[in-house]
């Protein structure tokens, strides 16, 4: 069953970018409600952690390196249907595949640098918003 939350970053070359602000504003914009926020930066070891699901990729280890290469912003997301209706509202992982109007065509630059990460399952964001936010 779904759930109503997801969790979201806003990736390094969004922060450094002063997109913050513009992709927070597309979020709430879309509906979403901000329930948890935080900016931080992750070590390798933390990034690693966090896309270990990835550790055979072979994207796995340049993927480290970008995010921990400066600060993100982790964030829970409160809506009816919030995994599936976030990753329409972000878009494709590719930024050259991403639809008008959403968050990956305004603001990611490559398969990598794409801007923002959004939870695949209720699961996931489950798992993935415990990794900042557990109390
Ligand atoms: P995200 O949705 O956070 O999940 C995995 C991340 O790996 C993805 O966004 C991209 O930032 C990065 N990545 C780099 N290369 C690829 C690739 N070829 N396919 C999928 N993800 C990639």
């Amino acid at each position: 069953m779904a759930t109503n939350r997801t969790f979201t970053m806003i990736k390094p070359d969004a922060v450094k970018d002063n997109h913050i602000g513009g992709i927070l504003g597309m979020i709430e914009a879309g509906g979403f409600r901000i329930v948890e926020l935080q900016k931080v930066s992750l070590t390798p070891e933390r990034a690693g952690q966090f896309y270990a699901v990835h550790k055979e990729r072979p994207f796995y280890n340049d993927l480290v390196q970008y995010m921990s290469s400066g600060p993100i912003v982790a964030a829970i997301l409160e809506k009816d249907n919030a995994v599936a209706d976030f990753r329409t509202l972000i878009g494709a992982t590719n930024p050259a595949n991403a639809e008008e109007g959403t968050i990956r065509k305004k603001y990611a630059k490559s398969i990598e640098a794409n801007a923002v990460h959004g939870s695949d399952s209720d699961e996931n964001a489950q798992i993935e918003g415990d990794f900042y936010f557990s109390k």
